[in-house]
């Protein structure tokens, strides 16, 4: 907890106030009041066969596009036409999960899954996993605004969490928001995305907000990942009456193997970004986080889990299973396939064949630098102990029993 927080609750009351968001929080919690109705299951639209589309996984940045968006009212005149096809899709979706066998016939109910985490901890992995369910929509990170920054406190906390509210709700109206898929299209649910060609690409069609908004409200499931957030933000969220079809996935991954790949596998993460680069900061976030957590649990045990990124990686296929159990969808054939997929072919990835997958747990071990362990280990040696990772001396021929324990949290 940081000292500031009474403070900055304050003011994220007032910047709250101020910018009318219907939504009253601060962090050390409160009550969620005005967090209006969510999303409602979608008109069910008229389903002919066909063959579902594939989902488009979406690893990376996507293609750039360099309009400049303008606020425009009146959506173009193709926008009905491509809101009827983006219906008919879901509604194949919808058709091809009745004959799924698993399901036996039973469609389950309304869901929004929050996959909260920070950056490289396996997040854009979970995220694909579940967009593979049929007739799930993907809500890109709301927060890539912020850019390397977290949302603890204050107007930004404000901001951040009036924005997910919106965005639950299929509402987009946040300009800066928009403005991001303009520039970065793959933040656009791949599903509708589909229908959408360089031409459509405009302020008053694919990325008007009205558009957005309708496409969004055929899926009958969200999911929604979050790296720039504190947890305990996400906690009126589950208090509010009318989001109780959401669950939150809080997954962590072990800070050696984060921060190694902060430093060594992308580019956008140097040493003048204190947030990315330093393991103290990572380090205090989880255990913030943690906090947070064991609250949350006590008061909504069903509706919030903790998912080690190794436990899931190491026993991809039956942890998969389990946990999307645990959200309360059915693990369908589509999903299974994606496991199939992402786990054995693509060698290069990070998610290869279930041995291999085992071995990438391990990447860390064998390329990290000294310096760089010993400066993890020591800002984290509380944190990693708490969350099950053992210290090692060295990483020398290390397996991944040396470097990972059970996870046991004492509520
Ligand atoms: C792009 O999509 C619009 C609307 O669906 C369609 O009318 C147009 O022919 C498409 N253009 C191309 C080049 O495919
Ligand atoms: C599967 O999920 C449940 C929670 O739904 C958990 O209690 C159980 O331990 C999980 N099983 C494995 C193998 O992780
Ligand atoms: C890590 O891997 C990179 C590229 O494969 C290599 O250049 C670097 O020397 C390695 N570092 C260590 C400490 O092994
Ligand atoms: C690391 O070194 C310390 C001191 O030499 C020793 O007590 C400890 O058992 C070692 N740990 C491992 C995992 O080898
Ligand atoms: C690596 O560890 C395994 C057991 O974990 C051991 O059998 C093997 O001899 C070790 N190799 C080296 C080079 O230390």
């Amino acid at each position: 907890m940081r000292a500031s927080r009474g403070f900055y609750g304050m003011l994220a009351l007032v910047a709250v106030t101020i910018t009318s968001v219907m939504f009253i929080s601060g962090p050390s919690g409160g009550a969620g009041d005005g967090y209006n109705s969510l999303a409602q299951l979608p008109p069910h639209p008229a389903p002919p066969r066909r063959k579902m589309s594939k989902p488009r996984p979406r690893f990376g940045i996507g293609r750039r596009f360099e309009n400049t968006y303008n606020r425009i009212d009146t959506p173009g005149k193709h926008v009905t036409e491509i809101l009827q096809k983006v219906n008919s899709a879901v509604g194949r979706d919808l058709q091809i999960l009745r004959q799924d066998p698993q399901l036996e016939g039973k469609i389950p109910a309304a869901k929004q899954i929050v996959i909260v985490t920070t950056w490289r901890s396996g997040s854009t992995f979970m995220e694909a996993f579940f967009d593979s369910h049929p007739a799930m929509f993907d809500i890109y990170e709301p927060l890539s605004q912020f850019g390397l920054q977290r949302a603890r406190n204050g107007a930004q906390a404000a901001q951040a969490q009036a924005l997910i509210t919106d965005l639950l709700q299929c509402k987009y109206e946040s300009i800066k928001y928009l403005d991001k898929i303009k520039v970065i299209d793959s933040m656009m649910d791949p599903t509708v995305h589909s229908f959408c060609n360089k031409s459509m690409w405009r302020e008053d069609t694919c990325l008007h907000p009205e558009f957005l908004s309708k496409a969004c409200q055929f899926f009958p499931w969200k999911i929604l990942k979050i790296v720039r957030m504190d947890l305990g933000l996400l906690k009126p969220f589950l208090e509010s009456p009318v989001s109780s079809d959401l669950r939150i996935i809080y997954l962590v991954r072990d800070p050696r193997a984060v921060i190694h790949s902060r430093r060594a596998t992308v580019t956008w993460c140097k040493p003048t970004s204190v947030e990315c680069y330093f393991p103290s900061v990572l380090c205090q976030d989880m255990d913030n986080d943690l906090e947070s957590f064991k609250t949350l649990k006590k008061l909504y045990p069903d509706r919030i889990h903790l998912l080690r990124y190794e436990d899931f990686m190491n026993d991809v296929s039956n942890m998969a299973r389990n946990v999307t159990q645990w959200v309360g969808l059915t693990y369908t054939t589509s999903m299974e396939k994606f496991i199939e997929i992402h786990t054995s072919k693509e060698q290069n990835k990070p998610w290869t064949t279930s041995r291999k997958s085992k071995e990438h747990l391990l990447h860390w071990t064998r390329n990290m630098s000294s310096t760089d362990l010993v400066e993890v280990q020591d800002a984290c040696a509380d944190t990693m102990t708490n969350f099950g990772y053992k210290l090692v001396n060295g990483t020398k021929n290390l397996s991944l029993k040396d470097v990972l324990n059970e996870i046991i949290i004492d509520l």
